[in-house]
């Protein structure tokens, strides 16, 4: 460790203190859901598995609810749902990236751990810093266990990026390929459209830009962020993170959007060839910039930040006056079903269920309800698609709606700000929710739509209300603490 980072770790530890204890006197602070342990969260990063042990970086502001410089925070787990804050892994230590060490994500070979991330630099000046005044350097780092970096070099420095983009090129992720191996990094051109940049390496060290990865998308924004790419099932998907896409129906409804496409790519060409259109990950309020990761058990499992920038002006997180901000979502696997990205719960955090209670409910004569004495819980409700209103009503004011037509949910007061968001469907056989003290999960029919959104009930409740004209079946556990 170098004298600089050695001096930033004994500086933040000393601050820290003092937010340490605002943050655990929080009520609402979460319960079986990864968080900062104090300050500001944001991107997960460097996902992946070694040894059995699952390794969870993130964007993290330690001293900062509200953000500032930023560092790679680093949880460790065996199970998914049980995890240990580590030391600190990534400072912003170096010429390159001391204006913060930016997203960036983990790829596994013969043993190492390739790390690649933006190291971001701001110089002084009078810039916008979109076309003038940052530098946002690829660089590549080794590790063998994924605690001590062994080694950390500019692979692409800012300067070599290619003609036609603005200084906002970042957030690398790795695939291999026939032998080769691919980097895709996002983009924003001069025209103020978002980009995918393709490089190619033999060596993970020298690297070469073969074109965009993606043309042709005039409504997708002017910057993507956090591009990921990967096969699924016998098909190649592309995850990213757009900004600038405008509010269709009720699509894209949130300041920036995440989101995938299933197609196939051109190896020959280098250009990936979407069979469908852009589709959001997630349809609630506070998701983005999410990145997947291949576990040992082969499964393609994603986890988002539960969060989004530059939302103040519409909803807010009053956490920040408790000394932190943000968390990630729950761990969702991926599969593709009937040519449809499906997103479910990991099977793991069936372990945390305890007090289950199994009942049939009939609406028709009046509304009916469930005890919900616990602040953290998961509920599976299942229906027929019912052809009139049914709507659920739980923690202090939120609402779920399905009238045949469409899917809705609504927030009161506990949503500071957060108020409808809706889903165009006409079939509905399932609904499962996760609530913890301060955030609701809801996957509908089985992983079809996902609605993730913070909530920050001040007040207790003692029941689940159910309202329509229809029979549904509903379990319920509370959720031991993670
Ligand atoms: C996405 C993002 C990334 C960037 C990081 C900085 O939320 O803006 O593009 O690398 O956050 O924290």
């Amino acid at each position: 460790m170098n004298l600089l980072t050695e001096t930033l770790q004994k500086g933040i530890e000393g601050r820290q203190h003092s937010l340490q204890q605002k943050v655990a006197a929080d009520p609402w602070r979460l319960s079986f859901h990864q968080q900062p342990p104090t300050g500001w969260l944001n991107d997960p990063n460097g996902i992946h598995q070694k040894e059995g042990i699952y390794h969870v970086y993130y964007q993290y502001s330690p001293l900062d609810p509200e953000g500032g410089l930023k560092y790679w925070g680093h949880k460790t787990s065996k199970d998914l749902v049980h995890f240990k804050e580590e030391e600190m892994f990534l400072y912003p230590d170096q010429k390159f990236d001391c204006h913060g060490v930016y997203s960036g994500s983990a790829f596994e070979k013969e043993g190492v751990t390739h790390f690649f991330y933006t190291g971001n630099v701001k110089h002084p000046g009078k810039h916008d810093y979109i076309s003038s005044g940052r530098e946002q350097n690829t660089v590549h780092m080794t590790s063998q266990d994924g605690f001590t970096i062994d080694s950390r070099e500019v692979v692409i420095d800012s300067t070599d990026y290619p003609a036609g983009f603005t200084q906002h090129i970042r957030d690398p992720k790795i695939i291999e390929k026939n032998g080769l191996f691919y980097m895709v990094l996002g983009g924003r051109t001069i025209e103020d459209k978002g980009a995918i940049l393709l490089y190619v390496s033999e060596d993970l060290s020298k690297w070469t830009y073969t074109g965009n990865l993606l043309e042709n998308q005039p409504k997708l924004g002017y910057m993507w962020e956090c591009p990921d790419f990967f096969e699924l099932d016998g098909q190649d998907i592309l995850l990213m993170s757009p900004q600038g896409v405008e509010q269709s129906g009720n699509e894209f409804e949130n300041i920036y959007q995440s989101g995938s496409m299933i197609g196939k790519t051109n190896w020959e060409k280098l250009t990936f060839e979407p069979s469908g259109p852009f589709i959001e990950l997630d349809r609630g309020f506070d998701f983005y910039a999410p990145q997947t990761f291949l576990d040992e058990k082969g499964r393609r499992i994603l986890w988002g930040w539960m969060g989004l920038p530059d939302i103040e002006s519409d909803y807010t997180n009053p956490t920040i006056e408790r000394g932190w901000q943000h968390a990630l979502t729950l761990p969702r696997e991926l599969t593709i079903e009937e040519g449809k990205l499906k997103q479910r719960p990991l099977s793991e955090y069936k372990r945390l269920r305890k007090d289950g209670i199994e009942t049939q409910l009939d609406l028709s004569e009046q509304y009916q309800s469930m005890p919900e004495t616990s602040t953290t819980y998961e509920m599976l409700v299942k229906m027929n698609s019912p052809k009139e209103p049914i709507t659920m009503q739980l923690s202090q004011d939120i609402v779920l709606t399905f009238d045949g037509q469409g899917f809705a949910l609504t927030l009161g007061k506990s949503g500071f700000g957060r108020k409808t968001r809706k889903i165009d469907l006409t079939a509905l056989d399932q609904i499962q929710v996760f609530v913890d003290t301060s955030s609701i999960e809801i996957f509908l029919n089985d992983g079809e739509y996902v609605l993730t959104s913070r909530m920050y009930p001040k007040e207790k409740t003692t029941a689940i209300q159910f309202k329509g004209n229809t029979r549904i079946q509903v379990e319920k556990w509370d959720l031991k603490e993670a």
